[in-house]
């Protein structure tokens, strides 16, 4: 399709495209037909949920499978019950799923097509900004448990993701600037200088946005591809997150443990967009960085429209256990920082320090 944009996740045999512009969903049959993960394919299960409304079509026999609304379908019982119907369906491991929604879709839909008779191949379609910008694109799936979010999952690489720009004109305000948080985390993130540069001059667009000035299609494919390109590089160098990819966690600690406090009325990109502002305190307080480099990150989260004050009636103890218990905290607890060589994952974080970060914000 004539201005579609190509980034390729460079994955050795296991690489694929990531199609980024206004009606890159209708590429859906012809990447499924060219694919040699999804060539043989005969049925596709489109899983989805209540409230989207993007057609898709696959060009084979499709069923589509709602799953709950909202985070809550991030359960195990919801994996089985997708597996369930997908045997009901007749569903082969030669077949596919197409997994059409926001980050909780990719999530549920690529660890079902993970553990569905030892793996299928996926294809997602995001239809937020932050499932085309982050969580489609990597091949992290997963679920959450009552002690924490996203606790039980598999890497599980798509064969494709379809990033159809067009369905993000009619996103809730709300969820776009949900999307922008993620999107605010990509600036500080160290990757090649063209995607640097792409990212840099799109903070001007942001602007023009708080303004009320809409991108053009062309501009809003060139932001989301921008990112998803800085995202294949990092997830190249580190598939697994052994080292580096835990840079993309870059905002997440504190952003996470607002999730799961759960009291607060907080997307998961309005979450981030806080623990940002957060971790160039923590940087600060530890002379990672110096005020400029903290000003920085105000003025991008700002650029952004992004409000990253704490929440009111937040209890310092119960985020600071919170942190003991992120997936990062195998030495102490583990934060993402800035520095002078840039973002690096640094461990063993004195409790005190994070303590009065907290009271700065
Ligand atoms: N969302 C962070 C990652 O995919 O690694």
């Amino acid at each position: 399709m004539s201005g579609t944009l190509r980034v390729d996740v460079p994955l050795g045999d296991r690489s694929y495209p990531v199609l980024v512009g206004a009606g890159a969903r209708h590429e859906l049959a012809s990447v499924l037909r060219e694919s040699k993960l999804t060539a043989g394919a005969q049925r596709a299960a489109v899983v989805t949920q209540p409230g989207i409304d993007v057609d898709v079509d696959p060009g084979i026999g499709c069923e589509t499978f709602e799953i709950p609304d909202g985070e809550r379908a991030k359960e195990l019982s919801t994996v089985g019950e997708l597996c369930s119907a997908f045997t009901r369906f007749g569903l082969t491991r030669r077949d596919v799923v197409v997994g059409v929604g926001g980050g909780v879709v990719t999530d549920v839909a690529g660890f079902a097509a993970a553990v569905y008779h030892r793996g299928v191949a996926v294809v997602h379609i995001p239809t937020t900004l932050l499932g085309q910008i982050d969580a489609a694109v990597g091949g992290k799936t997963g679920v959450n448990l009552a002690e924490g979010k996203n606790l039980v999952g598999a890497f599980w690489q798509p064969a494709a993701v379809l990033c159809d720009t067009e369905v993000l004109d009619t996103l809730p305000e709300r969820e776009l600037r949900a999307g922008y948080g993620e999107l605010a985390k990509y600036h500080f993130i160290g990757c090649s200088p063209r995607a640097a540069r792409l990212i840099g001059s799109h903070r001007s667009l942001a602007q023009r946005l708080d303004g009320g000035e809409p991108l053009s299609s062309l501009e809003g494919a060139e932001l989301v591809a921008a990112c998803v390109a800085i995202k294949a590089e990092v997830v190249a160098s580190d598939e697994t997150e052994s080292g580096r990819r835990a840079l993309l966690n870059y905002g997440h600690t504190l952003g996470h443990a607002l999730e799961i406090a759960g009291r607060f009325d907080l997307r998961h990109g309005e979450a981030v967009a806080i623990g940002l502002r957060y971790a160039a305190m923590v940087a600060r307080l530890l002379g990672r960085i110096d005020d400029d480099r903290v000003a920085e990150h105000e003025r991008v989260l700002d650029a952004y429209g992004l409000d990253a004050s704490l929440p009111h009636g937040i209890d310092h103890d119960e985020i600071i256990e919170l942190f003991g218990r992120d997936k990062k905290a195998a030495g102490g607890i583990t934060f993402v920082l800035d520095g002078p060589d840039g973002l690096e994952a640094v461990p063993g974080i004195d409790p005190g320090v994070l303590r009065s970060a907290l009271e700065r914000m």
